[in-house]
């Protein structure tokens, strides 16, 4: 009795005394993260505001007050640090010095200032001067709408619209015809496989969203593959290219299934040869590539066409473009509830992702509850080997998602509102509505665009 009594005074005099020594310690004002940050004068405010509140629990490296080891604070707080740094790395938002600010950093806070859920409470109750001030945080979000305007808006959209964190797609790409009309045709070429029995094609048709709509796709000799095929529509616009990023573009992506054993298994060396021997063909490569059929000049020809391989005109994005009717009102509905649930923070820009990589399961454990563990679910850990990218993967595009079934690197997901609960599931530790579920659907509907001219 008297013990737990001595416990409470104790506690009630270190809730007292710890933000009361907090309100003298102060913040440290703008050190380790303006250095770490982009060097945009917006981005440095933005950097300033925010290490004083933020980088307890969201920089690597901030050195711990000293009343974190202190039992009652330490258990307050010990968590929120340990997850938040997992969640959010601030430097990795705003950074890095010389390379730009993330896309998806900006929208991941954007959307806790406008909510104002940061810091969490407990943070708040030690530290009484420990959020931002409604001057600051007006400030912040005015900043990450101009950053957004300067560096990730396709060009030509009125400051309102380049201003928000999803952005139409643009028309086109600038591309040489000549060399286009070349990757179609490679595209759709066998000669690309071993026994000539494979194309990109096969697991990526175009009559299919893109991809096969397969679970894995089938290879040569009718060999499964491990993971799900993504769609090649709209893929020149991400970040990176497969699920873990291994290819930093589209020709460098292109080199890959060719020699895959279980994709298209053979090698360049061959595929050359083949080309060579098709007389009119190679007269018609050198005309555009004069140095000749080679690795480099192949698969450039065919992220040349890829890069054709754009969907505008959805009916979302008429309605972004200011066509209001353009979206059914349950698809308007769904965009509302997309993006109060926090969805267009991972779904970002032109493609409603492809900008980051992000954990799956972020908040419950996806695979454990799915089970069946394989190599293919490694994510980004297979490039990197760092612990913390286990199980990160890059954000799939929600374009012509109806298109583009099943869902998910597994393919594990057949429906769209089942993979639309998984993630509401999974990356929050939520439960949708049933009809907020359907209302996500309906607008992940409208984003099915047109390829020259036809609804996918
Ligand atoms: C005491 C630790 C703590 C402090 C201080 C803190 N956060 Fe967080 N933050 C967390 C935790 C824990 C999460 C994980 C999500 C959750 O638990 O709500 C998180 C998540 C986030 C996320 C990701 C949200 C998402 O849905 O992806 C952002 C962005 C963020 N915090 C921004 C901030 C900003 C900005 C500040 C300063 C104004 C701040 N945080 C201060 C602990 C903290
Ligand atoms: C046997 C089926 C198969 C063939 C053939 C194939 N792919 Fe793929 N493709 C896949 C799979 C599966 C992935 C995902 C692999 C991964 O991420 O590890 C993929 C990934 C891609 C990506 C990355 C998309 C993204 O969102 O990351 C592009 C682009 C692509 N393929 C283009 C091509 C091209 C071009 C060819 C022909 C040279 C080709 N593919 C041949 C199955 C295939
Ligand atoms: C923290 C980042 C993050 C958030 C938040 C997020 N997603 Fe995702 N989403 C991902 C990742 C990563 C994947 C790929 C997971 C995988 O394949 O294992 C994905 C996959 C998907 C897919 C399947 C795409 C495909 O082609 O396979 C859909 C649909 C989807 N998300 C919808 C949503 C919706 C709806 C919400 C809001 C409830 C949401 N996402 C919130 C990161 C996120």
């Amino acid at each position: 009795m008297k013990k737990s009594l001595a416990v409470l005074v104790g506690m009630l005099a270190l809730a007292l005394l710890l933000p009361a020594i907090n309100l003298f310690r102060g913040q440290p004002k703008g050190t380790v993260l303006t250095t770490r940050a982009h060097g945009d004068a917006r981005v440095q405010r933005m950097a300033q505001v925010l290490e004083g509140p933020c980088a307890d629990c969201h920089l690597e490296g901030v050195p711990r007050p000293f009343y974190a080891a202190l039992p009652v604070a330490s258990s307050l707080v010990e968590r929120d640090k340990r997850v938040g740094l997992e969640w959010y790395d601030l430097a990795e938002a705003l950074g890095p010095a010389d390379g730009e600010p993330s896309e998806v950093g900006l929208a991941k806070l954007e959307r806790v200032l406008e909510q104002r859920t940061m810091p969490p409470l407990p943070y708040l109750a030690l530290h009484w001067r420990g959020g931002l001030s409604r001057h600051e945080r007006d400030e912040v979000l005015r900043s990450i709408q101009q950053v957004r305007v300067a560096l990730f808006a396709p060009r030509g959209l009125s400051q309102e619209v380049a201003g928000r964190v999803v952005h139409p797609l643009p028309e086109s790409v600038p591309t040489d015809p000549n060399k286009v009309s070349l990757g179609m045709r490679l595209y759709h070429d066998t000669r690309l496989s071993g026994d000539n029995t494979i194309s990109c094609a096969s697991c990526h048709a175009l009559n299919k969203g893109g991809t096969d709509q397969a679970r894995v796709s089938t290879g040569i000799r009718g060999q499964l593959g491990g993971i799900n095929a993504p769609t090649t529509f709209n893929a020149v616009f991400q970040f990176a290219q497969f699920w873990d990023g291994r290819a930093s573009d589209l020709q460098d992506q292109a080199a890959g299934p060719p020699e895959n054993p279980i994709e298209m298994g053979t090698t360049f060396a061959e595929i050359v040869a083949k080309l060579q021997a098709d007389e009119e063909f190679r007269r018609e490569f050198e005309a555009s590539y004069p140095e000749g059929l080679s690795k480099a000049t192949i698969t450039h020809a065919i992220a040349e066409f890829e890069k054709t391989l754009v969907t505008p005109g959805s009916p979302f994005d008429r309605f972004l473009l200011g066509q209001h009717d353009a979206l059914p009102a349950q698809a308007k509905a769904g965009w509302e509830v997309f993006q109060r649930e926090g969805c267009a923070t991972c779904h970002v820009g032109r493609l409603l992702g492809g900008r980051s990589y992000e954990k799956m399961g972020r908040a419950k454990d996806y695979f454990a509850a799915r089970g069946n563990p394989s190599d293919a679910d490694l994510g980004r850990y297979a490039v990197t080997r760092q612990e913390q990218d286990r199980h990160r993967f890059k954000v799939p595009t929600l374009r012509n998602i109806a298109r583009t079934f099943p869902y998910f690197h597994d393919g594990s997901v057949t429906d769209l509102k089942d993979a639309v609960q998984k993630m509401a599931e999974f990356q929050f530790g939520s439960r949708l509505k049933d009809s907020d579920a359907d209302r996500i659907v309906a607008f992940l509907e409208s984003l099915t665009g047109s390829w020259n001219g036809n609804p996918l």
